[in-house]
C-alpha cells in the first residue's frame, strides 16, 4: 500500500491505494497496480456507463469515465473530464431529482433515481444514476462512483402500461354506465308497455353481459381475460351467501371475445338453476370448472362444466323452447362453441365449448 501523501483512491477498506488523479491527465487515468489494471480494463469492457468525480476539486468534475458513458452522452472525454455531471440535465429535469442527488452527496450517501438527461444532440434519456462515495485506506472521501444506465425503453413501456391501464379504467366505467342506462331504458319501456316481465327478463340478460366484461375491460391490456374472473362475475348475484355455487379452475385464461356467448350461457344456467334446478331449493350446489383443452375437432377450446346436484329431481328440459338456451346456443354458434346439456334426474350437468385461437 502506499504511503505517499497524495495516494488516494481505493473502496474502502480494501486496502488499495492508486497514485493521485487529475483532470488534465487525458484519457487514460492510469491506475496504478494490479487492481487498478483490473478497474481499467473493467471498465472498458462493461456496457454501463461509469464515471469518477473528485469532490476534493473545485464544483466535483469528473476525473474519469470509460467508453460507456461516452457511448451513452455522445460527448467525448476530453469534453467530459473537468465538468461537474449537471452538464446532462436539461430543461425537463425533474429538479427533486437533483435535490436528491444534492442531499446525497451532501451526506457522502448512497443513492439511486431515475433521471431525465440529455445528449450532445440534444436528445433526452431516462438514466438510472447510482451513485456513492469512495474513500482511501484512511475513512477520506476521495472519489464519488457514479454509474448510468439508459433505461427509456423501460420507462416508456411502464409509461404506455400506466396509460392503456387509466384508459382501460375509462371504458370499464362508461360501459358500467351504459348497461346500467340500458338496464334503465328496458325497465321504463318495459312498464310502459304493459310488458314488465319481459323487461325484467331482457333486464337480467343485458346485467349479466355487462358483469362478464367487467373483469374484460380491466385486463384489456394484457388482450386476454381470466376465464376464472368472468365466471365469479357473472354468477355472483346468483349465489349472494356465496356457498352454493363452487369454483374448480386456476389462472386460465381466453380471448375477450368469447366472453359474451360464455357469460349468456352461464347466465341462462343459472337463471334456470334458480327456477328449476339446485339453486331453487335449500340444500343445491353447483360446480362450475373450467380448463383449456382439445376439443373432439382437435382444436384447442375453452370448456367450462357445470354440474347441479341436491336440487329437486329433474323430469327433462324445463320449458324446451324457451328462449333463454336458444339466445345462448345462437350466440356460442357464432363463436363456433356449443352448449351441450344433459337433464339427469340428479341435476342438469352442461357443457360450453369454445373454440380458442381459430377465428
Ligand atoms: C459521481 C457522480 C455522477 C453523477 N452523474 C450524474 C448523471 O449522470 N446525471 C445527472 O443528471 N447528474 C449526475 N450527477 C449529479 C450532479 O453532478 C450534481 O451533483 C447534481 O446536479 C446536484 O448538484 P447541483 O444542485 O449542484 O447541480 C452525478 C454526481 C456524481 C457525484
Amino acid at each position: 500500500m502506499s504511503s505517499s501523501d497524495d495516494s488516494r483512491g481505493g473502496l474502502r477498506g480494501s486496502g488499495q491505494a492508486h497514485r493521485p488523479i487529475h483532470p488534465n491527465q487525458g484519457t487514460r487515468m492510469g491506475f496504478e497496480g494490479a487492481s487498478g489494471l483490473l478497474f481499467e480494463q473493467a471498465m472498458a469492457q462493461t456496457r454501463m456507463a461509469v464515471c469518477l468525480t473528485d469532490p476534493r476539486l473545485p464544483d466535483d468534475p469528473i476525473i474519469f469515465c470509460n467508453e460507456a458513458f461516452e457511448q451513452l452522452t455522445g460527448y467525448r472525454r476530453e469534453e467530459i473530464i473537468g465538468r461537474n455531471c449537471r452538464f446532462l440535465q436539461g430543461p425537463d429535469t425533474d429538479q427533486r431529482q437533483v435535490t436528491k442527488i444534492r442531499e446525497a452527496i451532501q451526506e457522502e450517501d448512497v443513492v439511486v433515481v431515475e433521471i431525465l438527461n440529455y445528449r450532445k444532440d440534444g436528445s433526452s434519456f431516462w438514466n438510472t444514476l447510482h451513485l456513492g462515495p469512495i474513500y482511501d485506506a484512511e475513512g477520506n472521501l476521495t472519489y464519488f462512483f457514479g454509474s448510468q444506465w439508459d433505461v427509456t425503453d423501460i420507462h416508456q413501456s411502464r409509461a404506455e402500461e400506466r396509460h392503456a391501464k387509466a384508459l382501460a379504467r375509462e371504458i370499464s366505467h362508461r360501459m358500467k354506465n351504459v348497461f346500467a342506462v340500458i338496464g334503465g331504458i328496458v325497465n321504463i319501456t318495459g312498464r310502459s308497455m304493459d310488458a314488465k316481465n319481459v323487461a325484467n327478463k331482457i333486464n337480467d340478460r343485458v346485467q349479466a353481459l355487462g358483469r362478464s366484461y367487467e373483469p374484460t375491460l380491466d385486463d384489456a391490456v394484457l388482450g386476454t381475460i381470466q376465464v376464472g374472473q368472468a365466471i365469479r362475475a357473472v354468477l355472483a348475484p346468483y349465489d349472494p351467501e356465496g356457498d352454493r355455487i363452487k369454483f374448480n379452475g386456476n389462472g386460465v385464461r381466453t380471448e375477450p371475445n368469447a366472453i359474451s356467448a360464455i357469460g349468456l350461457a352461464l347466465h341462462e344456467l343459472a337463471a334456470n338453476a334458480t327456477k328449476y334446478g339446485a339453486l331453487s331449493n335449500e340444500n343445491g350446489v353447483v360446480e362450475v370448472s373450467w380448463v383449456h383443452r382439445k376439443d373432439k375437432f382437435d382444436r384447442n377450446s375453452l370448456e367450462i362444466e357445470w354440474v347441479e346436484n341436491g336440487g329437486p329431481p329433474i323430469k327433462g328440459e324445463p320449458d324446451p323452447g324457451g328462449t333463454g338456451f336458444d339466445i345462448a346456443d345462437t350466440l356460442l354458434s357464432h363463436s363456433r362453441g356449443t352448449l351441450e346439456r344433459e337433464w339427469n334426474p340428479a341435476g342438469l350437468r352442461a357443457v360450453i365449448t369454445v373454440p380458442i385461437g381459430s377465428r
